[in-house]
């Protein structure tokens, strides 16, 4: 049988509570003769500064990378003062991963705002305007350096085109790739931008490939939600379109994220450490869920993946059993217990 080394960062809030409803369903498709995992679980985020002083060691980033994958739950990066490093921000750049991909689509059975939305945003996650390079300029002025790379945006352009690929053979429909940008005022950073992501779009001459402003594209993405397809992004305006997405879908409480590189990958909810639920075991797991069949399509277990992705689909369209970021009343536990269920009853 084959055996996955999966590093656990539980991190903080909910994170820890979501972890532990996909270690559920890891260990119920073990159980029903797939993969075995083995888990490397590290305290990371915000708790641990508390104990320690720091919040992403640097043993933690030593086990990432021995790992086959790693799997995040939240973390709290907010009340980290500089000092106590920076561990989302530290671990992208630590394996390297460039681009996170964010699917977000209309689910049978979930109300949303769109009636038909089916994209990803592919975005850069290691520089741009969370480069962190921050400095006074003095009382009264504080700057930001917006960081653009031609290494790191083709990466990420390459993901957005690896992603396009992947959906048109998967639909049979042509694909389109979305370039995000404001290059009339970042003229430098922007246009090199987006000179990186057109010298990846000529290696695929099979995809459509097209520019928007980032203000008409969010606006596009809110009137024309079923337009979009893959939305490729620098790192501000990507974090913010990603979530326009989800919210335009079925809420953060689905979305899931793969940040994959070329020699490690990570997966995570998009959604943060919800403060205002944590202990109360009522967070919604299916966004963390759906990131382990993310992470079990990257490792190459594509049938452990449409199994966790279909039981996850077929509780949500069933109805019965959700959270109430859904509308319904079911704990954390409640949720995961139907989605194993639908997956036992799978043959
Ligand atoms: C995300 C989150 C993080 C980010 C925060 C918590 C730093 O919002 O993954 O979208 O923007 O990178
Ligand atoms: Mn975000």
């Amino acid at each position: 049988m084959t055996n996955y080394a999966i590093c656990v960062l539980p991190g903080d809030g909910i994170g820890p509570e979501v972890i532990n409803c996909a270690r559920r369903v890891l260990d119920t498709l073990t159980a029903r003769g797939g993969p075995g995992f083995t888990y490397d679980v590290h305290k990371a985020g915000y708790d641990l500064f508390l104990e320690t002083g720091h919040s992403m060691p640097d043993n933690v980033l030593v086990a990432a990378k021995a790992a086959d994958a790693v799997l995040l739950g939240a973390m709290d990066v907010a009340q980290i003062p500089p000092q106590g490093g920076d561990p989302l921000g530290g671990l992208r750049i630590g394996l390297e991963v460039s681009a996170s991909v964010r699917p977000s689509r209309t689910i049978p059975g979930i109300p949303s705002p769109a009636a038909d939305i089916d994209c990803v945003v592919v975005r850069e996650v290691t520089e741009g305007l969370y480069s962190r390079d921050e400095y006074m300029g003095d009382d009264d002025s504080a700057y930001a350096v917006r960081v653009i790379t031609r290494d790191a945006s083709t990466k990420t352009a390459r993901m957005a085109f690896a992603q396009a690929i992947a959906r048109q053979q998967a639909s049979g429909k042509p694909a389109r790739v979305t370039a995000v940008h404001k290059v009339g005022v970042l003229k430098l950073s922007d246009g090199l931008f987006l000179e990186a992501c057109a010298a990846v779009a000529e290696e695929f001459p099979d995809i459509e490939y097209e520019t928007r402003n980032i203000d008409a594209c969010a606006m596009e993405m809110v009137r024309e939600p079923g337009e979009f397809d893959v939305i490729l992004a620098t790192n501000a305006f990507g974090d913010i379109l990603s979530d326009v997405a989800a919210g335009l879908a079925a809420g953060l409480g689905l979305a899931a994220s793969a940040c994959i590189g070329d020699r490690w990958a990570y997966f995570e909810p998009v959604h943060g450490t919800a403060p205002d639920i944590a202990g109360k075991g009522i967070a919604n797991p299916c966004a963390t869920i759906l990131s382990v069949a993310m992470m079990l399509r990257y490792l190459g277990e594509d049938l452990g993946a449409d199994a966790v992705e279909h039981a996850v689909n077929a509780v949500l369209a069933d109805g019965a059993v959700r959270t109430g970021d859904l509308g319904g009343s079911a704990t954390s536990a409640e949720m995961t217990d139907a989605i194993l269920g639908q997956l036992n009853a799978q043959q």
